[in-house]
């Protein structure tokens, strides 16, 4: 036995990566447009106007997905897209784009899978305050209706927010992405009961208003530890680490998940922070609005840190020796998070898993033969998948599997400097060249996974 018969192979990506068509057909700014067109924020000045131009090219695109055998295709809504002012006016246009986009995968008998929010904020609505604003939960909720009104009558898996704690603490503590502020871990903090205000009331919206049944899920990317070696002590370490490792204040896994998934901040985050948690952003009933019952727990995954058992702290993190295996960022390659994070986070919250993201960058260029040769990616996924599948196989509920991404696109403040894609884009021409990652992942595909 491997991965279930009806296990879910799909590819993902994001509005702001890959749309282009930035000002087009009535779109409003979004806080990543106004953060790339600001001079030093983004490498090499690179900004999303054109991006893959998918939005003039979804067809061309369905189709390579479609020949790849993909199952599911994760993509995100551009709430600017569909109302400008954030709130309000509904631009019909940019609402058949997304209808367009559903037709097409379904016609492809893709299953299409929605994020309603991946990071591109309406400027509109940043200006009111974005989510330091309380009200923003509404908005959230209004617009979330206007999307789930003109689609739910052909999706059914809808995922809330990407990444949160990247958004809020890339984009306003560290102030990396956009809208690029640095505030405080107290107002991170409120930042992010704000958001998951929002997410709580998207659920009870999708819920209220779908017309058909659905599948409701939230992704998260937790910070991930694996044992170093197979001992109890060690795995216990691991555990300890990616449920609550305390000492990374609020980059601590509770503060992202808990809320969300079980309805209360963590404990031992709020002990550690003292006078400057900020109880008061708590009202009477916010927390049975941001716990709503999900029908799963997506998960972006890339990389993990190893652990070690540690008598005085409990666990203690090994660091990556010199020229360890990494991608073009850097980051580690540590193929048993794939195995260690969905038992860790299925044993806690007891939701089934899909991994909404994994995938890595790689130098990529078109070879003289034409082909676009990533045999490393090719490694990296083959690691990594077989890893899932020993949870799988070990009765950790995973029910699919989002390769990042479906094309090379805009990596954020990376700008076009990464390429993370199956589909490698030459952004001059934006040729598409299916890579040899492509083929590798459609045979895959093709034998359930049961060919690695
Ligand atoms: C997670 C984000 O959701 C996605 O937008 C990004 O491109 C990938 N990680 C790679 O960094």
């Amino acid at each position: 036995m491997g991965f279930p018969k009806d296990f879910i192979w799909g590819a993902a990506s994001a509005s702001y990566q890959i749309e282009g068509a930035a000002f087009e057909d009535g779109r409003g700014p979004s806080v990543w447009d106004t953060f790339s067109h600001t001079k030093g924020k983004v490498k090499n000045e690179d900004n999303g106007d054109i991006a893959c131009d998918h939005y003039h090219r979804f067809r061309e695109d369905v189709k390579l997905m479609k020949d790849m055998g993909l199952k599911a295709y994760r993509f995100s809504i551009s709430w600017s897209r569909v109302l400008p002012e954030g709130i309000g006016r509904i631009n019909e246009d940019g609402l058949s784009f997304y209808s367009d986009l559903v037709d097409e995968l379904l016609k492809a008998g893709i299953e299409p899978f929605i994020t309603l929010f991946h990071w591109d904020l309406p400027q509109a609505l940043y200006d009111k305050g974005g989510w330091r604003n309380r009200d923003i939960s509404d908005w959230f909720a209004q617009y979330t209706k206007v999307v789930v009104d003109a689609l739910s009558d052909r999706v059914s898996n809808w995922m809330t927010l990407n990444e949160p704690l990247c958004h809020i603490l890339l984009g306003h503590y560290l102030g990396e992405h956009a809208p690029g502020e640095k505030v405080s871990s107290t107002e991170a903090l409120r930042l992010l009961h704000n958001m998951n205000l929002a997410h709580g009331k998207a659920v009870q919206t999708i819920r209220k208003h779908a017309k058909k049944p659905c599948n409701i899920g939230v992704v998260p990317n937790p910070y991930s530890g694996v044992p170093a070696t197979d001992t109890k002590e060690d795995l216990d370490a691991a555990r300890a680490f990616t449920i609550s490792g305390t000492s990374r204040g609020i980059f601590s896994n509770g503060w992202w998940l808990d809320p969300l998934l079980i309805g209360e901040y963590p404990k031992y985050g709020i002990e550690a922070m003292g006078n400057e948690f900020p109880a008061d952003m708590i009202k009477d009933g916010d927390m049975e609005i941001i716990c709503q019952k999900l029908d799963f727990l997506g998960i972006n995954v890339y990389t993990g840190l190893v652990i070690k058992h540690d008598d005085v702290h409990g666990y203690k993190v090994c660091p990556h020796r010199n020229g360890y295996d990494q991608n073009a960022l850097k980051w580690a390659v540590v193929p048993k998070v794939l195995y260690y994070l969905p038992k860790f986070l299925y044993e806690r919250y007891k939701l089934p898993i899909i991994v909404a993201e994994n995938g890595t960058t790689l130098p990529d260029w078109v070879s003289l033969d034409g082909k676009v040769h990533d045999p490393n990616r090719i490694d990296y996924m083959h690691r990594y998948i077989k890893e899932l599948k020993r949870a799988s196989m070990d009765g950790i509920d995973i029910r699919g599997y989002f390769a990042w991404s479906i094309m090379d696109n805009f990596e954020w403040s990376e700008g076009y400097n990464e390429r993370f894609g199956l589909i490698h884009i030459d952004f001059n021409t934006l040729k598409r060249t299916p890579k040899d990652s492509y083929y590798w992942y459609q045979n895959l595909i093709l034998h359930n996974g049961d060919n690695i």
